[in-house]
């Protein structure tokens, strides 16, 4: 089992949809047993707290449903998590202050290096945007979770080869 987390700053727009977004791809491709995915926020504004309506709403439109309660990264899920997927370099950087001696470091990676056409770095924000900026989050992080995906995929058939399974 691979187990996935993606981190936003409030973990009510971009991870949960992220979240929501992978396990709606694993689902389709028939790998629920090989994946686990959760989302959180390094900030604690928003722990316990559904998903932001807008983006609730836009991933509906969007044919995806949205379940998730709000809450904040841990230490501990560098040890519980294969991989961490922060939004931004912002949340990269939260996160990686939290690892001093770097062991858990080559767990993260920016969720955008998954993007097949990036445009930056980052997922931006759109906590502070409109419906169009809530389209083009949930374009990004549905194309880059498919990305993520294959890649797993691979590195999972490569491992199973290895082991003769
Ligand atoms: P998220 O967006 O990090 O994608 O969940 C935000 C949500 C809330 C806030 C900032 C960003 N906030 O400042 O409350």
């Amino acid at each position: 089992m691979t187990n996935v987390l993606f981190v936003c700053l409030g973990n009510i727009c971009r991870s949960p949809l992220a979240e929501a977004l992978f396990n709606h791809h694993v689902t389709k491709m028939g790998l629920t047993v090989h994946y686990t995915a959760d989302s959180c926020g390094t900030a604690n504004y928003h722990v316990g707290d559904p998903p932001d309506h807008r983006t609730i709403r836009n991933a509906e439109q969007n044919g995806v449903i949205i379940r998730h309660r709000g809450r904040q990264f841990h230490p501990l899920d560098f040890e519980s998590f294969d991989h961490i997927l922060p939004m931004d370099q912002s949340n990269y950087s939260n996160i990686a202050r939290m690892d001093e001696s770097g062991t858990w470091l080559s767990k993260v990676k920016l969720m955008r290096t998954f993007d097949p056409s990036p445009d930056e770095l980052s997922v931006p924000d759109p906590y502070y945007g409109n419906e169009r900026d809530f389209q083009k989050v949930f374009d990004i992080l549905h194309r880059s979770t498919l990305e993520l995906i294959r890649f797993l995929e691979n590195t999972r058939s490569v491992a199973s080869d290895r082991s003769g399974i």
